[in-house]
């Protein structure tokens, strides 16, 4: 997400869900706007989030790092001018559903499936100041109708393809 020694970028995640990806960018101190279209998830995160900063110490510093907003990221995007924009949509569901953790099956119960992602990801490229990085199963195929990344960093089960905006 372009994070590195004296750098922390303004960060839009355009997919919060249950907010993990964002609280460890802002952990490692990014200031990140969370954005989530779901009015039972956005609900959640809300009730977490305050249950979080009532913890006090670096963790409540950490959620102040946090912003919330309720929407359609599709809407809300163009008003941001993020400098590095993160999209997690929820995965095409694996012909073994045994494999996918009992966490994200419950988010997948609440939101169902984010079929427009791949317009997410188009937007995000024409508004991004710097990058979009597309958070996606690593042996998926790229999203149809998305051009070709710049790069990709691939881990076991998730890959990041990043999209730099020259
Ligand atoms: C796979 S989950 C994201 C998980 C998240 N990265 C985490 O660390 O917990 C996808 C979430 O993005 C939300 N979402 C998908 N498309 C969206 C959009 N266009 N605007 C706002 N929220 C969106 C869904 O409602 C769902 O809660």
């Amino acid at each position: 997400m372009g994070l590195r020694a004296g750098k922390t970028p303004m960060i839009v995640d355009a997919t919060a869900g249950l907010g993990r990806d964002s609280f460890l960018l802002a952990s490692l101190g990014a200031q990140v706007t969370l954005i989530e279209r779901s009015e039972k998830m956005h609900a959640l995160l809300v009730q977490g989030m305050k249950r979080a900063a009532r913890e006090g110490g670096q963790i409540r510093e950490i959620i102040g790092r946090m912003t919330l907003l309720k929407g359609d990221a599709l809407d809300v995007i163009p008003e941001l001018a993020g400098e590095a924009i993160l999209i997690d949509p929820m995965h095409p569901e694996r012909k073994n559903s045994a494999l996918v953790k009992q966490d994200l099956r419950q988010v997948r119960e609440i939101v169902g499936s984010d079929d427009d992602a791949a317009d997410l990801v188009r937007l995000a490229i024409k508004h991004a100041r710097k990058r979009v990085v597309l958070k996606w199963p690593a042996k998926a195929a790229p999203i149809e109708g998305v051009k070709k990344c710049t790069h990709q960093i691939i881990g076991k089960t998730t890959r990041y393809d990043v999209f730099m905006i020259s």
